[in-house]
Order: C-alpha cells, then sequence, then structure tokens
C-alpha cells in the first residue's frame, strides 16, 4: 500500500470532506510515530506517543463497504499500538458521521468530550468532533 493508494481510497471515502494528498500521506507515514495499516480496499494511521493511540484516519473504499474491513483494520491497529506499548486509544469523529460512530461504538469506543465547530464543511457550516476513547486491550 502506498501512500497514492491512500490518497486514491481516501479521497473515494471522504465525500464530505477535504481528501488528503499523496504528499501529506508520504509526510506522516515518514513520521516515526506514525504506521498504517491495511490495503488500499480499506486501511487506517495511527500514531502512538506516550503510551497513547491516535487514530488519524481510517477509509474503506465504497466498493468495498460494509464487509467487516473496518473492523479488522481497527482490530489489527489495536494489536500494533498495544505491541508498541499503547494503553490507551482515541479518535475524533463528525458528530453526524453515524457510519463511523457505529464503527467505533461496535469496537468499544464511548464518547469522551466534544470539540465545538472542529470540522469545517464550508465557509459557512461546520460540525462538533466527537471524542471518542478506549483503553487498550
Ligand atoms: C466508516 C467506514 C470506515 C466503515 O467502513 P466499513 O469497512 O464499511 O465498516 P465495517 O463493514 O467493518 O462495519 C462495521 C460496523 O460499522 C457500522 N457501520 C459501517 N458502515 C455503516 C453505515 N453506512 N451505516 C450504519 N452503520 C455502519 C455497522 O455497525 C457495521 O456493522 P454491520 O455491518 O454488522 O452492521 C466507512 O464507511 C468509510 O470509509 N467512511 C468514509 C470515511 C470516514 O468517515 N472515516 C471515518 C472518519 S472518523
Amino acid at each position: 500500500m502506498t501512500p497514492a493508494d491512500m490518497a486514491a481510497t481516501h479521497k473515494a471515502a471522504f465525500t464530505q470532506s477535504r481528501p488528503w494528498s499523496e504528499t501529506e500521506f508520504s509526510d506522516l507515514l515518514s513520521n516515526r510515530f506514525t504506521f498504517a495499516v491495511g490495503d488500499a480496499r480499506c486501511f487506517a494511521l495511527i500514531q502512538v506517543i506516550a503510551g497513547e493511540a491516535e487514530l488519524l484516519t481510517i477509509a474503506t473504499h465504497p466498493n468495498h463497504q460494509r464487509r467487516g474491513l473496518a473492523t479488522q483494520v481497527m482490530n489489527a491497529w489495536h494489536s500494533h499500538a498495544i505491541n508498541q506499548g499503547a494503553e490507551r486509544a482515541f479518535l475524533d469523529v463528525a458528530a453526524d458521521n453515524n457510519p463511523a460512530i457505529a464503527l467505533y461504538d461496535a469496537c468499544g469506543y464511548a464518547p469522551h468530550g466534544r470539540r465545538p465547530g472542529y470540522y469545517k464543511r464550508s465557509a459557512k457550516e461546520s460540525i462538533d468532533a466527537i471524542v471518542m476513547q478506549r483503553p487498550l486491550p
């Protein structure tokens, strides 16, 4: 899975927000705290620092959604993060992203806080982020 594969899947999956570029993925992967899990159908990017794992992004290509791929990728990155010493996982999700909230809920995450207006949708519209977390393992 290359940064170009990630950018293509990200662009296909994220229809309501700005897709991340190949260069952004490449830069993120050059950080020693960051790792990727999955393949061009579904992948996640994670950062582990000081015992805390943060999900930076996860995307399943629309041609492959609802087949359990994101669930598999979530389980795989949890294991990898635990091996790197993580004891807690957290993430941000747009308050109106019901598919992702359902995925995270099924993966053991609970709401932990809210960031008002965190995601810009347009010049006029923004949406809150819900912070979710779970212990690892
Ligand atoms: C969220 C996303 C990653 C889920 O990927 P996926 O591979 O389809 O997820 P899974 O098949 O593993 O689904 C696991 C569970 O999540 C929930 N879920 C996933 N998609 C859903 C949808 N469209 N509507 C409602 N619940 C959904 C369900 O509980 C599902 O279990 P079920 O299929 O047994 O009902 C995918 O929809 C996506 O890429 N969305 C666009 C990008 C995005 O929003 N990323 C998250 C940003 S925080």
